[in-house]
């Protein structure tokens, strides 16, 4: 008898979702409407004893209730803040993630996000794209990375990547986390006050959940100051979203540049009503490579925990 399955979100990789297919009784939650799902739940609910979820989605203490079965959650992602292991601990319920698979397209991404802001890309595709340069319009000139600061905030697998491909621009780089760094050779500063008052772009790739919430607020912001430019591939639940708007608005931070919100897929209106910000809808893992490796991953796991094998990414 295969294993039933909760599978939260569908996967790009066809690959991927032909083995879920294969090895287990899945119950496609992505396709049953929004409306109707807790129903669905409800219904396959009582035999459920696994869920593939996503970074974003988790899984909450109301649905690990009504899966009394549940054993395992494969998350497709490396973030685990959403899964809520206060309800899942008790029950020994077991949790993975996929790390390392996609380091190098989120450190991309964060790059690229940095570029355009410090370019002001998408403004000036707005630009051409509104005849603006044949009518003589002038353009203000921007700023060069070389020689400026980067911030780190969060130094692990994607924040270091993202300092690596940095240095290549000949930015100078620090970081900041609670505990040290051992064997890297970027600075760390002494506070994320710090980090934000000696950065001129703030890079945000710590993990999200309770200990970083609104790490990123008023003061922080102020402190990277007027010329400074904070760039988020992480979550948004670590920015003060009402005070990055504010400070973006009245000109005392330079410009944002964001792939994560703290209520996706809502992105807040202050937001995107200002030119000095660049959007992105939580990327920075889609690759068609990346997302493959990821569902993997996802598979592998599930596949290890119901043949009786170890996890290949238990998390802690
Ligand atoms: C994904 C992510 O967008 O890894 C994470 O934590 O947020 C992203 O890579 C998400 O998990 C979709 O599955």
């Amino acid at each position: 008898m295969k294993p039933e399955i909760l599978v939260m979100a569908a996967s790009p990789s066809a690959s991927v979702m032909a083995q879920l297919e294969q090895h287990f009784v899945c119950h496609h939650v992505w396709q049953v409407a929004p409306e109707a799902r807790a129903a669905f739940i409800a219904g396959v609910g009582p035999n459920v004893r696994g869920v593939a979820t996503t970074g974003m989605a988790g899984i909450g203490a109301a649905l690990a209730a009504q899966l009394p079965r549940l054993e395992i959650v494969a998350v497709n992602g490396i973030g685990v803040d959403a899964v809520d292991f206060a309800a899942l601990r008790p029950r020994g319920i077991r949790v993975t993630n996929t790390p390392g698979v996609l380091t190098d397209d989120v450190a991309d991404l964060a790059v690229a996000l940095l570029l355009a802001a410090a370019r002001r890309i998408p403004s000036l595709d707005r630009y051409v794209r509104a005849g603006q340069w044949q009518a003589g319009m002038p353009v203000k000139p921007a700023r060069a990375l070389r020689g400026k600061v980067a911030g780190i905030y969060g130094f692990g697998r994607i924040g270091q990547a993202v300092a690596a491909r940095l240095a290549a621009f000949g930015l100078q780089l620090r970081y900041w986390q609670p505990n040290v760094k051992k064997g890297v050779t970027v600075p760390r500063a002494a506070s994320l006050l710090d980090l934000a008052r000696d950065s001129d772009y703030l890079v945000v790739c710590a993990p999200g959940g309770a200990a970083t919430r609104a790490t990123v607020d008023a003061a922080v912001l102020e402190a990277l100051g007027p010329e400074g430019t904070l760039v988020n591939i992480a979550r948004g639940s670590l920015v003060d979203e009402p005070a990055l708007a504010d400070a973006l608005a009245d000109g005392r931070l330079g410009a944002a540049a964001l792939d994560v919100f703290a209520d996706e897929p809502s992105v807040p209106a202050a937001l995107i009503a200002l030119p000095n910000v660049v959007l992105t809808p939580h990327v920075g893992s889609l690759t068609v490579e990346t997302r493959h490796a990821m569902g993997q991953l996802v598979v592998d796991n599930l596949l290890a925990h119901f043949g009786g094998e170890p996890l290949l990414t238990p998390v802690a």
